[in-house]
């Protein structure tokens, strides 16, 4: 019997929960012993010409999607927006004060939430505080996420001329069933609208978020919205499977109220989607990302430089990333070390001089090996292990027996290659490599 026969079986034994190793090891190991102190010991080791990447939180949004698992808030006014960008400013001149430099940077992201939810003044404020205090390539990526329902023509104008050269719009589907199940009303005209003016200001480097796994989606829903997409041509897609973590997101309960597709559902219309976008010229990257030929990502992958952090994949190089706000983690080659989620206790350790640190990680030259193992794999499918002692490598060696005689890897020695039918389980896979990875405490969602 051949794997493709076989698939659902496997999906069936296979589907549990996995991280997204957007990080080794993975934030759900974080830990209160690592403070500001820690992080500023981190911040006085980074070399002097190190190049950063720098990413700012803003966890705001108009409305809340009942999808949604990332960090944010409904405001009840403005207000305290402003009151976080003004903390945000402070929060930049003292990680600034910690280093020993004007670094370079030759990245920044805006994240969220949603970063236009700040007026346009607000986000001048940041990039010039951001100037003040990094030395900007001249070719630097200045990435942010846009919600295309409340951005504005004049807004897109202004973050163009403020530098801003990479646009990822959250579009999810286009199928009207479908968003007003998931609270998110956005017409394909609206996108399309909203795509235009980025071209009009200039920015060409678009990206669109989408999901499959939303309650209604099915394979038809899928492929009608994954065309409309691919008509509007934008450079790179991002196409997450919804993660149900209501643990996390209590919103989400909302959507047990509806059929939601099973795990064999969700790989058809994974497999669905990956061949309608094949047709409009979008190649793979990684598990959830495609990119057109002549988009930076698909040239990063080609030369074997494509990397993967907290954003998911990415061309970014630098080993350090500085991040600002409530949530943000940071990496340097020292450890993790992420920002407190309350607003409150950001704000009383920045009004105190205090870096906002609430928990992380100190990563030792094992967990560096491991790291580069897994993000090997979940970059390019197939990675090598023997770097670890031989005690290690037999202990992955066990773990990746059952994958092995399920024909969904090939391995010879320490080298480890995923067929492609069962790419759909890299995370999954992943965790042989993984030292700290618990089956029974993890709360991570699916691997399907
Ligand atoms: C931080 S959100 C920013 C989106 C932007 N604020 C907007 O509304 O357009 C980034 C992306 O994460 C994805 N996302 C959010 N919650 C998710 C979940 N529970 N499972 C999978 N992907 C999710 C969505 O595709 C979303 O566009």
């Amino acid at each position: 019997m051949t794997l493709q026969m076989d698939i659902y079986k496997l999906i069936d034994k296979y589907d549990a929960p996995a991280p997204r190793y957007t990080s080794y090891p993975t934030a759900n190991h974080f830990h209160e012993q690592v403070d500001g102190a820690a992080y500023e010991g981190w911040l006085a080791n980074i070399q002097e010409d190190e190049p950063l990447s720098l990413y700012l939180h803003i966890p705001f949004c108009a409305k809340m999607c009942s999808y949604c698992g990332c960090h944010t808030k409904i405001l009840p006014s403005y207000k305290p927006a402003a009151d976080y960008v003004d903390h945000l400013l402070t929060e930049i001149d003292l990680v600034a004060a910690r280093l020993a430099r004007k670094q370079k940077s030759i990245q920044i992201q805006w994240g969220g939430g949603t970063p236009t939810y700040l007026s346009a003044d607000d986000i001048e404020r940041v990039f010039e505080k951001l100037r003040t205090h990094f030395d900007l390539q001249q070719d630097a990526e200045l990435g942010m996420e846009i919600d295309p329902r409340t951005i504005t023509q004049d807004k897109i104008k202004r973050l163009s001329a403020l530098g801003v050269n990479r646009i990822s719009f959250g579009v999810q589907d286009f199928d009207e069933k479908v968003q007003q199940a998931i609270n998110r009303d956005q017409p394909y005209e609206q996108v399309k609208q909203v795509t235009q003016w980025a071209r009009d200001a200039g920015i060409n480097d678009i990206n669109f978020d989408l999901m499959y796994g939303l309650p209604l989606q099915s394979r038809e829903t899928i492929e009608r919205t994954m065309e409309q997409a691919a008509s509007l041509d934008p450079k790179r897609l991002a196409v997450f499977g919804y993660a149900h973590v209501p643990w996390f997101a209590k919103h989400q309960t909302k959507l047990e109220a509806f059929k939601m597709p099973d795990a064999h559902e969700r790989y058809d219309q994974f497999m669905i989607l990956s061949d309608a976008l094949a047709r409009h010229g979008y190649l793979p990257v990684g598990i959830d990302h495609f990119a057109k030929e002549d988009d930076a990502l698909f040239t990063a992958l080609k030369n074997g430089a494509l990397h993967r952090n907290f954003q998911g994949y990415t061309t970014d190089t630098a080993q350090t990333m500085i991040s600002f706000g409530a949530t943000a983690i940071s990496q340097t080659p020292g450890g993790f070390a992420q920002n407190t989620p309350l607003l409150k206790k950001y704000r009383e350790a920045i009004e105190n001089g205090k870096l906002p640190t609430a928990r992380g990680l100190q990563i030792d030259n094992k967990d560096a090996l491991r790291r580069a193992i897994i993000e090997k794999m979940m970059c390019y499918f197939e990675t090598d292990y023997a770097a670890l002692t031989e005690s290690e490598q037999t202990d992955v060696a066990d773990k990746l027996a059952a994958f092995e005689a399920d024909g969904m890897i090939e391995r010879t020695g320490t080298k480890v290659k995923i067929k492609d039918e069962a790419k759909i389980f890299t995370r999954l896979i992943c965790t042989a490599f993984d030292a700290w990875f618990a089956p029974a405490e993890n709360r991570h969602a699916r691997a399907v």
